[in-house]
């Protein structure tokens, strides 16, 4: 069998690194690898953005399946094009990855749904949007419709933040075309959940939940990230919780985009938020979360790589499960310093010999290998660092130490990653 991986960061060495072990005997490629990638696969010198040419690139390389990590080319139709040429293929649609790629679209879907979200108004104009926050009043959030990075939501705290927010997007275009259209709704108060689902357009398969730290500073401070760390499991998210967010969710989302003629096959992501009202909708994506993916695969037992197949082949999942491992995983991310603003490239990495094994994965991100053989920082997320253990606590030691072990100039991590697991853990062992 021959898998191609489309991207190249840390989520997509964690897709590599676990369909690798589901099928040990295929052949991999991966678009541009980073340096934790590319000894694990064959290169493919084309941009995962290059919709046209990586279409192109597989039907004459007979590749059977691709898999595509991040949502810039689904949202671009990436799915669309290989489909047209008859190639099987892991992900949604352009149509239905609007779910992501369109904050104003996700937020009629749901409302339409009757699925629990924080209310809202979508604005194009600048004097519309101040008034209504000034209607409101704060807290209040302020969202990029387009794709941004994971850093288009601006949480205020006054309407004076959320009037300064509207004027950066709608009046500077600081987010460029994704700021456009902006989404403002009501300020949700709870614990956050990402809940991921494999789904056929109509069935799905829940795999383990995992919390993501997307601020960059220690205790959940300052801006948002891509993400700074995760853990899984999350013990908030019992099978009553679970249960409920299949129910009130995932289920009537997937009816909703199949009405719309947008079945959704791939990788639903849904952020939560556990409210006294209950579970709410923060925010769907169409593809996995980085670096939640960083936890979830390494717990993950049974095979991912059979789900894609039979989701890409136009196959159900009805009656299909998916099993993880006892334990827990904690992930931190290492990054480069001024991340998530303006930071250098191109630091040498030292990662120290024997600190890689089994139980501790060392997930590359924005990293390459140059010629000479050195790996050098490429990104604001160089690597995410992922520990396995018989308990939370003991995987976020592990994680933490490993971390700190990773050196190149400027290199920072939290070092608090999971501190409500923990909170919880030590509340219940007192
Ligand atoms: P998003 O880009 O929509 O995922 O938002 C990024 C982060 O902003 C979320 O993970 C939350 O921490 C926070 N956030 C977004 N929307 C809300 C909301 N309505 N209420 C409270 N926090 C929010
Ligand atoms: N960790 C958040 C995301 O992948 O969007």
């Amino acid at each position: 069998m021959r898998i191609l991986m489309v991207g190249n960061g840390g989520r997509e060495h964690a897709l590599l690194w676990k369909l690798r072990r589901d099928a040990p005997h295929a052949t991999f490629f991966a678009t541009k690898p980073n340096g934790g990638m590319a000894p694990l696969c064959e290169a493919v010198e084309i941009d995962p953005g290059d919709v046209e040419a990586l279409s192109g690139w597989a039907a004459a390389h007979r590749i059977d399946l691709t898999v595509v990590g991040p949502e810039g080319p689904l949202a671009a139709g990436i799915v669309d094009r290989f489909e047209a040429k008859g190639l099987a293929v892991f992900g949604p649609s352009r149509a239905a990855a609007r779910i992501e790629s369109s904050k104003a679209f996700a937020k009629e879907l749901l409302r339409g749904a009757h699925v629990p979200t924080a209310d809202h108004k979508t604005f194009s104009n600048q004097a519309g949007a101040v008034e209504w926050v000034r209607e409101c009043g704060a807290p209040i959030v302020v969202k990029a419709s387009g794709l941004a990075a994971g850093k288009g939501a601006v949480v205020c705290t006054t309407e004076e933040e959320a009037v300064a927010a509207i004027d950066s997007m709608l009046g500077d275009l600081d987010f460029g075309e994704a700021g456009r259209e902006i989404v403002i709704e009501e300020f949700m108060e709870g614990e956050e959940l990402s809940v991921f689902a494999v789904c056929d357009g109509r069935d799905f398969v829940l795999l383990e939940p995992a919390q993501d730290h997307k601020r960059v500073g220690e205790g959940d401070t300052g801006p948002n990230t891509g993400g700074m760390g995760a853990y899984s499991p999350v013990s908030i998210a019992s099978a009553a919780v679970l249960a409920e967010a299949s129910r009130t969710v995932i289920t009537p989302t997937l009816a909703a985009l199949a009405a719309e003629g947008a079945p959704f096959k791939g990788l639903l992501y849904a952020g939560l938020m556990n409210t006294a009202e209950g579970l709410k909708v923060v925010e769907f994506n169409c593809r996995f979360g980085d670096p939640e993916t960083q936890v979830i695969l390494p717990l993950m037992q049974s095979s991912l790589l059979d789900l894609m197949i039979t989701v890409a082949e136009g196959r159900s999942l009805a009656g299909r499960t998916a099993t993880t491992r006892p334990g827990a995983a904690v992930t931190t991310v290492v990054a480069s310093g001024g991340y998530p603003g303006a930071y250098d490239k191109g630091h040498t990495i030292h990662v120290p010999d024997g600190l890689e094994g089994e139980d501790l994965l060392v997930f590359h991100a924005g990293t390459r290998v140059q010629n000479d053989g050195t790996l050098v920082t490429t990104g604001g997320r160089v690597c995410a660092v992922t520990a396995i253990g018989p308990t939370f606590a003991s995987a976020a030691d592990a994680s933490r130490a490993a971390a700190a072990r990773i050196d190149f100039e400027g290199a920072f991590y939290r070092s608090d990653i999971g501190w409500r697991e923990r909170g919880r853990t030590e509340r219940r062992e007192s």
